[in-house]
């Protein structure tokens, strides 16, 4: 599984709490930097009406949606509290500040 890890940059590249985003043929897909400088990914598309979670909140190990205040796991990709949905999220690797996703997992390569 290891070789399918594709690199994306390097985790100075995402500011604290902060996001970036990646494009694939299918969309795209926001890395968020925790203030501990954990980095995940997952689709940057809020599960309630597609708002772009790379421009929320980020606050411990979740991110706000920026559109309805939805808050999301980066961990689970789910939604926590009382709300209900799911974000597909993609295991990031993080090797001496230099970040790479699992491309097993994306639909089709990277950009
Ligand atoms: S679109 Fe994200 S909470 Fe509504």
């Amino acid at each position: 599984m290891s070789s399918d890890f594709i690199a994306i940059g390097h985790i100075d590249d995402i500011p604290q709490r902060g996001a970036r985003c990646i494009n694939t043929a299918f969309g795209r897909i926001a890395v968020f930097r925790t203030a501990e400088d954990d980095v995940f990914a997952m689709n940057d598309r809020c599960p309630h009406k597609g708002g772009p979670l790379s421009q929320g909140l980020v606050h411990g190990r979740a991110v706000t949606c920026p559109l309805h205040n939805m808050v999301i796991s980066l961990e689970s990709g789910e939604a926590l509290g009382a709300d209900e949905g799911e974000v597909r999220t993609y295991p990031v690797r993080v090797d001496d500040g230099q970040l790479s996703i699992a491309l097993s997992a994306l639909p089709l390569a990277a950009e």
